[in-house]
């Protein structure tokens, strides 16, 4: 039996590493975590038309997401109900059916079965309605996001997201014409515990000029995160690292995406037209909104986004030790061809798995890895403690906020965690 006391102190500035290694506390995450909790699946855009499909995890679920023919957007595990095949293989398209390689059943695209051809060799009539593939039960969206819950009982999406939405909206609605999500998403493999780099990404902005010292040290961007960078934590799991820009700073200083490879290109369209869509930002998400650049957001348990890198990313667990990461790029619907092409430099650049940056993070999450791995240092936890009892409400934004370089955000993921273990034991009687 695990002692949660032993893997994350009640106010969660202490972790213990086992957390980050136990298959046993994995077990307990994959129960009541990743079973409760409501999990990313992908993007809306990535569904336009009846019978469009993409494979997907809820954790280490497979699972096919598809619109179909009713217009609904379905959720069901990629299992076939005779001997349990993916009856999808390919990462996304369009399909009338799924049909199982190995006898031929086959599926319409909202799960339910629609023929056996046994059925027809033997004269026989098998009960149909209550062979479908197995749905996820609860699926919803937010401003294009779509999320399943193997949870019936969850609380819904909006509350679920809560005062979080007001961070999503300060991205996903500052473009009138929407956000889409392009192509496949890059996908690697990483040797680390899943949350590690949910954690880095939920606010870890301290690393910054340390770890990424070749690209960020001494420059104007780590100076203005000084000035105006906050770690923000809208409920406990959830956290948006943003720098709120003054009330007197230009749209220049405000804009979406005016900074990194992009913006060094020196692309006066590009420059353009991203003004262009900041003077309207106000109009969209209000006075607030419209000041807010975010840096990175995450989404409880295992969704980030990288504001300015345009991706959204998914951390799969493997067991305790091993990560299949997924990242997907996204941009404003209406960007031009040149500025996506631009977008799309500064989304493989950047991050993903040849990514400058991703380089410098992974190696990182490799390492931290090793070093939970030590069991002389059992007894000894990692430090969360840094700015403890800093964070407080703010006059302008939702949640508890704090310095960027408070740690706040990781206490109140690790003490979601916790809580969540605790609550499904409790509900489990165990
Ligand atoms: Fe799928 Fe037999 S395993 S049809
Ligand atoms: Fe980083």
């Amino acid at each position: 039996m695990i002692d949660l006391a032993q893997c994350v102190s009640r106010d969660g500035s202490q972790v213990y590493r086992r957390v980050f290694r136990d298959q046993a506390v994995y077990e307990l995450e994959r129960e009541y975590i990743f079973g409760r909790n409501w999990l990313y699946l992908c993007h809306e855009s990535q569904l336009a038309n009846p019978g469009d499909y993409v494979r997907a995890y809820m954790c280490d679920t497979p699972i096919i997401v598809s619109r179909g023919d009713d217009g609904n957007i379905h959720a069901m595990v990629n299992s076939c109900s005779h001997r349990g095949l993916p009856v999808c293989r390919s990462d996304s398209g369009n399909a009338k059916r799924f049909v199982c390689p190995y006898h031929n059943w086959s599926y319409r695209s909202d799960g339910s079965l629609a023929a056996i051809p046994q059925d027809r060799k033997l004269g026989s009539e098998s009960c149909k309605s209550a062979l479908g593939l197995k749905k996820v039960p609860r699926v919803a969206s937010y401003e294009g996001l779509i999320f399943g819950c193997f949870d019936e009982r969850v609380e819904s999406l909006d509350d679920y997201l809560g005062d979080m939405k007001f961070y999503l909206d300060s991205l996903f609605r500052r473009f009138d014409a929407g956000i889409e999500v392009v192509g496949q998403p890059l996908k690697w493999s990483l040797s680390a515990n899943w949350k590690l780099p949910v954690e880095n990404q939920l606010g870890d902005v301290a690393h910054g000029p340390f770890l990424h010292n070749s690209l960020l040290g001494g420059t104007d961007s780590v100076k203005e995160i000084d000035d105006y960078g906050l770690n923000c934590v809208p409920r406990p799991g959830h956290g948006a690292a943003v720098r709120l820009m003054p009330e007197d700073s230009d749209d220049s200083a405000r804009a979406w995406g005016l900074e990194g490879i992009a913006a060094l290109s020196g692309n006066a369209e590009y420059r353009e037209y991203l003004l262009e869509r900041q003077a309207m930002a106000e109009e969209c998400i209000g006075k607030v909104g419209a000041r807010i650049k975010g840096l990175t957001y995450g989404v409880y348990p295992n969704l980030s986004l990288l504001w300015s890198n345009s991706t959204l990313r998914v951390s799969h667990p493997r067991g305790p030790g091993e990560i299949d990461y997924w990242s997907w790029w996204l941009l404003p619907k209406d960007a031009p061809e040149g500025i996506r092409k631009l977008l799309r430099s500064n989304f493989t650049l950047m991050f993903g798995p040849g990514g400058l940056l991703e380089q410098e993070d992974g190696e990182a999450w490799s390492q931290q890895y090793n070093g939970v791995n030590i069991s002389y240092m059992d007894d000894s936890p990692l430090h969360y403690g840094l700015g403890q009892g800093s964070e407080g409400p703010h006059p302008e934004l939702p949640g508890q906020i704090g310095s960027c370089y408070s740690e706040h955000y990781a206490r109140a993921f690790y003490q979601r965690w916790r809580q969540d273990i605790e609550n499904g034991l409790r509900r489990a009687g165990a």
